[in-house]
Parts: C-alpha cells; structure tokens; sequence
C-alpha cells in the first residue's frame, strides 16, 4: 500500500497487514474469472478484484473483534485487533472499505460501469448485505432458529452477498448482457451458500494449521451453522447439492465456464 501524504504510516501497515496475510483470494478470483468467462479482459477487471478483496478483508478484521467473534489467529497470523489494537483495526477495516470504493471509481472504465460496479459493491457490503447479514448472526448466537430457510437467510447475506457481487462485476466489466449476469449471480448465490457450509464444517473437522484460524470456536459461542442445525452428513449433501446447482448456472457459457466450474469443486473439497 502506497503512502499518502500526511497518513500514520501505523495505519497503512495494519491494512497491509491483514490485506496481504495471504487468503485464499476466492472472491477476487471469481471477479477476474467472471470476467473471462463473459468474453472480456480480465486485467480491466483488476481493480474490481483488488477492491472485493480489501471489502472481504474489512469484513475479517471487523468479524474476529472482541465484540463480534472474538478471534486471535485468522490467516496463520495473529488477528488485526491483537498486533494493532481494536482501536487501529476498526479504523484499518473503515480505511479498507472505503479505499475499495476510491479504487473502483477511478480505475474502472467506462465511468457508467464503474457507477454500476461502486452501487453493487454498496449493496453486497451493506445493511441489505453483509452487514445486516452479521447482525442476523450475532443475534442468533445461543437461540434455537425454526428452520433451515432462517439459516440459510443468514447465510446468503453474511457471506453469499459479497460472493454473489464478485461475479456481476466481472460480468459487469465485461459489459455482459443482462441474461449472462443473472446467471453468473445465481451461481454465486449457490457458491456462496455452500462456501458457507464448508467454513462451518471447517469449523468442526478442519484443523488451525490449514484454516489459519482457530477451530471449534462456533459450538463454543453458540453460533447457528449447518453443522448444529442438520448434523455433518446432511450439511457435506447439502453443500454438494448447492455446488451442483451453481455449475448447472455455468451451463448456458459452454467451455467458457470451465474455471469457474473447477472452482465451485474446491468449494467442496476444500481444506482451508
Ligand atoms: C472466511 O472467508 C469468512 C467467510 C465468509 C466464511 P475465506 O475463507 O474466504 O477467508 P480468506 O480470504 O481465505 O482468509
Ligand atoms: C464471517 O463468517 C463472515 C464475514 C466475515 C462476513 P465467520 O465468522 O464464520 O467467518 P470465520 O469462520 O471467522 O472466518
Ligand atoms: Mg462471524
Ligand atoms: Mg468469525
Ligand atoms: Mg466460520
């Protein structure tokens, strides 16, 4: 991260410091994947890759805080909030967040694309989005939800939303038509969810050193999860039925969706 003038060189090496810890890099894949797959380049798409990885990281930093999750290891490091301070890695996650939207408004062409990617992006991340989707969550911890569909509503805002935004800005760049998008979107949607499964399962069968991040920690905070709500078993069919669902979405793209494709079965088999 380039330092700007006048800006405390302490808050650039703590959003560093998470940005660059090294995920998976999931979501800034499938934008430039969803790119491809529509025809277009994906270098034009690049920096509405960057921006969804700073969004999904803000996410992090914020999701591990004392007074949400409450994690000290994400990525294989320490958590933002124990090197920095919560006091830094709250602001590191603002600095994040709205660097994303600086970058995708004047490094995305043309300018009603980057318009239409900015309003995504607001959508995704937002209280209709992610955050209303982690305030559903910490809301459920230690209650009984009534069925699967109120799982899964959490679900599809806390993680799907922003999974389903990485695929239409991609689309979005490669200035798709409307039809392509949609189903780009509902693959995402299918992703996302299973995604989701699979970080639950993680959570009960996966191990630190792979995940980067403490393990069997939901059970301990009450959380709603798959898992909980229908046992291991029913949670791996489910997450397979979903993952079949979205590459059943790729279908009208022919070969074109093969990566994406590939990468949906990773969701599955994934051990981080
Ligand atoms: C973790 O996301 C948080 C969830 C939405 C489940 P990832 O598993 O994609 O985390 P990184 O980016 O690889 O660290
Ligand atoms: C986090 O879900 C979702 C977001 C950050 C929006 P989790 O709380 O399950 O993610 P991990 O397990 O801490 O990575
Ligand atoms: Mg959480
Ligand atoms: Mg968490
Ligand atoms: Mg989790």
């Amino acid at each position: 991260m380039q330092a700007a003038p006048g800006v405390p060189a302490r808050l650039l090496e703590s959003m560093s410091y998470s940005l660059l810890a090294g995920g998976k890099r999931l979501r800034p894949i499938l934008v430039l994947l969803a790119c491809e797959a529509c025809g277009g380049d994906w270098k034009r798409a690049l920096p509405a890759a960057c921006a969804m990885e700073m969004i999904h990281t803000y996410s992090l930093i914020h999701d591990d805080l004392p007074a949400m999750d409450n994690d000290d290891y994400r990525r294989g490091r320490k958590t933002n909030h124990v090197v920095y301070g919560e006091a830094l890695a709250i602001l590191a996650g603002d600095g994040l967040l709205t660097l994303a939207f600086e970058l995708v408004a004047r490094e995305t062409q043309p300018p009603e694309v980057a318009a239409a990617c900015c309003a995504d992006l607001a959508r995704a991340a937002g209280y209709a989005g992610m955050v209303g989707g982690q305030v559903a969550d910490l809301e459920a911890e230690g209650k009984t939800l009534s069925s699967v569909e109120e799982l899964e509503a959490i679900h599809r805002r806390k993680t799907g939303a922003l999974l389903t935004c990485s695929l239409t800005l991609g689309a979005r760049v490669a200035q798709a038509d409307s039809a392509t998008l949609e189903g780009l979107a509902t693959y995402g949607r299918c992703l996302g969810l299973a995604f989701q499964i699979t970080d639950d399962l993680l959570d009960v069968r996966g191990t630190q050193a792979a995940t980067g991040k403490a393990v069997k920690k939901d059970a301990a905070r009450g959380k709603q999860t798959y898992p909980v709500m229908l046992g291991e078993e029913a949670s791996v069919v489910r997450a397979e039925l979903l993952v079949a669902q979205a590459i059943e979405a790729l279908r009208p793209l022919g070969s074109k969706g093969q990566s994406l494709e590939a990468l949906a079965r990773f969701v599955l088999d994934r051990d981080h």
